[in-house]
């Protein structure tokens, strides 16, 4: 099949950027989107020409490196699949694709497709640790767990902190990365030590990253490759306005 595609290409940080046009062919609907991105980066590079950046890791959607925009969409026209996942069967024979790189005041483009989410890291960051007896390792049933609130606190935690939430969002908010980082740890007995704190130190670190707030408009769990819910969000919001309260007093 033949592609036409459309780029975004940005040298650094520093320089304006532009979208740039490229035609392949020859392309096999069974490619996954980042092989037909490697396949054009070998004729670029085959031309002497700079090589289109982009992140990417795992390719098995886990590790949530794969953070493209296509044709407007976090991770493309799928719903919950990572940009890695998709393939070009997905889309029609001489389509135009455009590329870009998720777009927000706290991701800045390092180059081409390649933004710097570093932000996400500082705000696990402020959560800090959790306290734990120091001697033996715990025996594996000593701290029961019900089961329903096992699954609900591994649903939070299987968000990959791909950031496609901060680029659907009008706000650039990072509200559904933040609250599922909080959610697990509050559902889980591990977390209740530090509970207070933590979600203080994230919602604020939060902030001053320059994420913008959450108006609940849903688009961040319409993308999210991972279906984290909107209710993470909710207890988030809850577990803030409690530890505020407690921490005043
Ligand atoms: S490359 Fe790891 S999730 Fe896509």
């Amino acid at each position: 099949m033949k592609i036409h595609l459309k780029i975004w290409r940005q040298d650094s940080a520093n320089v304006q950027g532009k979208m740039v046009d490229y035609d392949l062919d020859n392309l096999s609907p069974d490619m996954s989107f980042l092989e037909m991105l490697d396949y054009l980066n070998e004729q670029l590079a085959a031309k002497g020409e700079r090589t289109v950046e982009f992140d990417h890791d795992c390719r098995e959607g886990i590790c949530g490196q794969c953070a493209l925009v296509i044709n407007g969409q976090p991770h493309g026209p799928e719903d919950h699949y990572t940009t890695c996942q998709t393939h070009l069967r997905t889309f029609k024979d001489g389509d135009t694709i455009y590329i870009e790189p998720f777009r927000a005041k706290a991701f800045p483009v390092i180059r081409d497709l390649k933004v710097d989410r570093g932000s996400f890291d500082r705000i696990i960051q402020a959560g800090g640790y959790i306290s734990a007896m120091t001697g033996r390792a715990p025996e594996a049933n000593s701290i029961p767990v019900h089961h329903h609130i096992a699954e609900s606190a591994f649903d939070s935690a299987a968000c990959i902190g791909c950031g496609a939430c901060v680029a659907a969002c009008k706000n650039s908010s990072a509200a559904l990365f933040t609250s599922a980082k909080i959610s697990h740890l509050v559902k889980l007995p591990q977390g209740q030590v530090e509970r207070s704190e933590r979600v203080v130190m994230m919602v604020n670190q939060h902030d001053d990253e320059g994420f913008g707030s959450c108006t609940h408009t849903g688009e961040c769990a319409a993308v999210c490759p991972q279906e984290v819910g909107l209710d993470n969000i909710a207890r988030m919001n809850s577990e803030y306005n409690k530890a505020v309260c407690a921490l005043d007093q």
